[in-house]
């Protein structure tokens, strides 16, 4: 349709992706081929039996059990640049300008793939996306929240000579949300910010845990940003606050439906807070799991809400404001 287009044209930025989660059937084959390894007899071994599973996921912990097995072919400096460049073609074609993407350190160091390795691939592919198709990208590492805390913090350590030269310029928290709750990480955070190096801080709240999840992590590590963050619309307080403080969040729709923690995309909460004046994105978040990348979330949103052209506009603008690039870029993307 001609929506469709308009979508499409609109400069949209990708702040909520985790390179893991774009690990595409194809492509976990492959590379399970090209590396020689054999995956869990659980884990369906073609093609068409793992989209047929990915559509049946029962909650986050159902597709977290998946997505930590699908990451073991990748191996090599080579496969995560394949990856994240993979995911740039697909970014650049649905019309994304600027990606700030997610990885999982310690999902790959406690498999005993060098953090060096990892970060390289990743960066060689920024570096090529970026003069090939002109798009801007920043790279954020999450902490694991089923992980102790202590690991987090010797993940940090691990990340600074990283984070020192630049390649690294976020941190996140992601992984089993219920029952890991954001204070856990207080310490982690903290330490980040005494090394300092300019870092921007976020964390995944409020998807399945509830709003004090969204308060735990705005109150005990400080972020500017909350990923998913749908559960804030619970409580009038959070709302207020979020709106107050200009915070956003990121939110993945298909992300949401296919997690169960909606039962259809017209329940996320977005016209509250285009009400209250929360400002949003809307991301894929693991898109290879999930069914469809950022563009397809978009046209979700809009089958379902039917936004006007003046809203989506103003989605557009709060994404580009909510981006962690400076004055300049934006004038530009604007
Ligand atoms: N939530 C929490 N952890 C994750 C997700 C998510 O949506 N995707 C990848 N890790
Ligand atoms: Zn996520």
């Amino acid at each position: 349709s001609d929506f469709d287009s308009f979508l499409t044209e609109l400069p949209k930025c990708e702040h909520h992706v985790h390179l893991e989660g774009t690990l595409s059937p194809e492509l976990l084959i492959d590379l399970a081929k090209r590396n020689n390894i054999k995956l869990p007899e659980e884990h369906p071994p073609t093609i068409e039996a793992l989209y047929d599973r990915y559509s049946k996921f029962s909650c986050l912990q159902d597709f977290l059990d998946h997505y930590y097995v699908g990451m073991s072919v990748l191996i090599y400096e080579k496969d995560f640049e394949d990856l994240a460049y993979n995911y740039f073609v697909k970014a650049h074609q649905d019309g994304v300008h600027h990606a700030e993407v997610f990885f999982d350190p310690q999902a790959h160091l406690e498999r005993g793939i060098k953090l060096t390795d990892v970060v390289s691939g990743i960066t060689k592919a920024r570096t090529r996306a970026e003069s090939d198709f002109g798009i801007t990208t920043k790279l954020i590492m999450c902490f694991l929240r089923h992980i102790p805390s202590s690991d987090a913090l010797t993940t940090l350590h691990a990340a600074v000579p990283h984070i020192t030269t630049g390649h690294i310029t976020g941190i996140g928290l992601d992984s089993s949300e219920l029952g890991f709750p954001p204070h856990l990480f207080k310490e982690a955070y903290a330490t980040a910010r005494e090394l300092n190096l300019e870092l921007n801080y976020t964390a995944h709240a409020g998807e399945e845990g509830d709003h004090t999840y969204v308060l735990g992590a705005l109150d005990d590590l400080k972020v500017e940003r909350i990923d998913h963050g749908i559960r804030s619309a619970d409580d009038d307080a959070t709302l207020k606050r979020l709106a107050a403080n200009n915070t956003l969040l990121t939110v993945c729709p298909m992300s949401n439906l296919k997690l169960r923690a909606v039962k259809s995309i017209g329940d996320i909460p977005l016209r509250k807070f285009l009400e209250y004046g929360v400002p949003f994105s809307i991301n894929s978040d693991d898109p290879a799991y999930f069914g469809g990348y950022i563009l397809d979330n978009y046209k979700e949103v809009h089958k379902h809400f039917n936004f006007d052209l003046a809203t989506w506009i103003k989605i557009a603008e709060n994404n580009i404001h909510g981006s962690w690039i400076n004055q300049d870029r934006k004038d530009v993307l604007l």
